[in-house]
């Protein structure tokens, strides 16, 4: 089995997180010693903005590429390769401005790719990226869970299940900026819904 963890936080240390997502990882460890673990910290590791010059590259036929293009397309092949490569995946997702990160947001704009991640079929979008459990943490300095006002799960769920990932479980760490207590509510209960949830 192998785990891909990403790491969202534009924070390098006390990312919640990061926290979230650690905490998951530690206990898919436990249940499967023998699992495989790789890590990309988009906070200490950051993947570049889809710009103009990137979807010039990624637009250009491969053979046709300049060497600069080939090495911007080959940063978001990495990450494709990485994505493919796992059976588990575990998202760090920090709320920013009722949005993912920006972190968040280039690892999608790199992982989402015509004819590698998802193609489209007589029927519509089909996703290719199919069999795997995915877990999502994510911090935020409010309150949102199965309201309106959360932007991010539809957004995770929709783009997620574009690719073929439909097995996705969300764990909250809500109400940090709410004051010590809430803030250490929100880790116990992050902390039951992992032991719930991955099992
Ligand atoms: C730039 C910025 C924007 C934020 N925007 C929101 C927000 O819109 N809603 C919210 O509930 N919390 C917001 N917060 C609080 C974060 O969700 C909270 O600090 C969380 O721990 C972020 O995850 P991280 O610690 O992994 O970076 C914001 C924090 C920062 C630094």
């Amino acid at each position: 089995m192998n785990i891909l963890q990403i790491n969202g936080s534009a924070r390098l240390t006390g990312s919640n997180s990061t926290r979230v997502a650690d905490a998951i990882t530690a206990r898919l460890r436990t249940l499967h010693p023998d699992a495989s673990f790789a890590l990309r910290d988009l906070g200490r590791e950051p993947h570049p903005v889809l710009d103009e010059a990137a979807l010039t590259a990624l637009f250009t036929p491969a053979g046709q590429r300049t060497p600069e293009q080939r090495a911007r397309v080959a940063l978001d092949d990495v990450l494709i390769a990485q994505l493919h490569a796992a059976d588990v995946v575990v998202l760090g997702v920090p709320m920013y401005n009722f949005g993912v990160s920006v972190q968040i947001k280039s690892w999608i704009d790199a992982i989402v790719r015509a004819g590698e991640t998802f193609r489209y079929g007589a029927s519509g979008p089909e996703g290719l990226v199919a069999g795997k459990k995915v877990y999502v943490g994510l911090a935020r300095g409010g309150i949102y869970r199965d309201t309106p006002g959360d932007s991010q799960v539809p957004y995770l769920r929709g783009i997620l299940g574009l690719l073929g990932m439909t097995d996705v479980e969300f764990i909250y760490a809500e109400g940090v900026k709410m004051g010590p207590e809430r803030e250490a509510a929100a880790f116990e209960e992050a902390a039951a819904q992992i032991a719930a949830a991955v099992v």
